[in-house]
């Protein structure tokens, strides 16, 4: 593949990275697809492996056909066959129908077989016999069927040690491994760690709708060194934490401190067990946040709430007139029914302070120390100056129409200032 064949590989797919290893990564999946060779995908979790079947199959003949990934780790091991290779009606209590399994479903088509190295071996004896025959039985069947799928398998553990410890088996090892493809982890790629934290930069902002995080020079410097156990997965997820709880837009590297663990191993948000200004400050703002969103259901269920007892109240009068009006014209019948006038009406416990209400007058009359009307406030005054003092931004931010923002800056005097 030539450059420019790479780079519009990786604008279709949202690949990011120069790397030379991603790149052979890539160059062996496209020189594979138009075949049916059996593909093993090996690199550490959060790498990016699940990248390399959708670019095998979607550039292969079988393209037009279906495409499935399972995750041989999440299937409990009693039904993982009945997965895969179907079941006949009645093969085990509960299969009350037939079923195809993937490798029925998936004829024609590509099957990713995720987590490879966990399939139990009585599967695993399944499967190296349709790979090699293109044959399988279903649980509980006689008939021998046939099937045409392509199989592309990923692992992230060490399959040498899981055949040597007689966990996997070692001809299904290499029937699967007829080409590897490598995928380099993270710690490797260099600059490519500062492209892609610039991607999920990108990508939170548009999600949250906020300013997007840069860092400096020093941070960037930070991110080259730290090991990411957790691969590109965990850059995102950092990126995510940051993007949402930092209050500076730019980072330097005492901000990334509170989020990058300290411990290559922990994959822990930094700042949980850390004290700072700055993690004590984002704790503090999400909980201005939920505090905000609490008090606004408050306030929306409360008007429900008078909404409702006007309806009552009309209700009542209405029901009044009418028994009135029923009772002059079928005053007998009326005497002997019970009287339900005095009797509580079920809704009319409404008319009573509810619980909710209860919660609303006590958030109303909070102590000192939590005055939601000064969260409220430093929440707009925030929203605001994050968004240069743009309201319509201001807003989406906040999660609240323009109308309630600008209800919310004249009540706090915002607009005096
Ligand atoms: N080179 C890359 N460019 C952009 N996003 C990537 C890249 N590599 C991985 N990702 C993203 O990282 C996350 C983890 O990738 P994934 O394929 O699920 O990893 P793995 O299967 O190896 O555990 C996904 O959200 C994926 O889109
Ligand atoms: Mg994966």
């Amino acid at each position: 593949m030539n450059t420019s064949e790479l780079q519009k590989l990786k604008q279709r797919y949202n690949i990011v990275g120069n790397y030379a290893g991603l790149n052979r990564a890539l160059d062996v999946a496209m020189q594979v697809a138009p075949t049916d060779l059996s593909v093993l995908i090996i690199g550490e979790s959060g790498v990016g492996k699940e990248i390399i079947p959708r670019v095998i199959h979607d550039n292969s003949p079988r393209r037009r056909e279906k495409y499935f990934a399972i995750n041989c780790g999440s299937i409990p091991e009693g039904t993982i066959d009945s997965e895969l290779f179907g079941h006949e009606k009645g093969a085990f209590t509960g299969a009350i129908g037939e079923s195809e399994g993937y490798f029925g479903v998936a004829n024609k088509g590509t099957i990713f077989l995720d987590e490879v190295g966990e399939l139990p071996i009585a599967t695993q004896a399944r499967l190296l016999r349709v790979l090699e025959t293109g044959e399988y039985i279903r649980v509980g069947g006689q008939e021998i069927r046939k099937t045409d799928v392509r199989i592309v398998a990923a692992t992230n553990i060490n399959m040498r040690k899981a055949i040597s410890e007689g966990r996997f088996r070692e001809d299904l090892y290499y029937r699967l491994n007829t080409i590897p493809i490598q995928m380099p982890p993270l710690r490797d790629r260099g600059n490519d760690i500062v492209l892609l934290f610039r991607l999920f930069a990108m990508q939170m902002a548009e999600k949250y709708r906020i300013p997007k995080v840069t860092l400096t020079e020093d941070a960037k410097k930070v991110l080259l060194k730290y090991k990411w156990p957790g691969n590109v997965r965990q850059l995102k997820n950092i990126t995510e934490q940051m993007s949402v709880l930092s209050e500076t837009r730019e980072l330097d590297a005492e901000h990334l401190k509170h989020y990058i663990p300290v411990d290559p191993e922990s994959t822990q948000l930094a700042t949980i067990n850390r004290p700072g200004r700055h993690s004590y400050e984002s704790e503090r703002e999400i909980l201005y946040k939920i505090l905000y969103e609490l008090r606004g259901n408050v306030s929306d269920l409360r008007r429900d709430l008078n909404n409702l007892r006007e309806q009552l109240n009309d209700t009542h009068k209405l029901n009044e007139t009418i028994a009135y009006q029923n009772n002059k014209f079928i005053e007998a019948e009326a005497t002997q029914l019970p009287t339900k006038t005095n009797e509580p009406h079920p809704i009319a416990n409404l008319a009573h302070p509810s619980a909710i209400e209860v919660e609303a007058e006590e958030i109303k009359n909070e102590p000192e120390s939590l005055n939601l009307n000064d969260i409220g406030r430093k929440l707009v005054e925030k929203a605001l100056e994050r968004n240069g003092g743009n309201r319509k931004k201001a807003a989406q931010e906040l999660g609240i129409s323009d109308r309630t923002l600008y209800r919310r800056i004249k009540q706090y005097g915002l607009d005096k200032k």
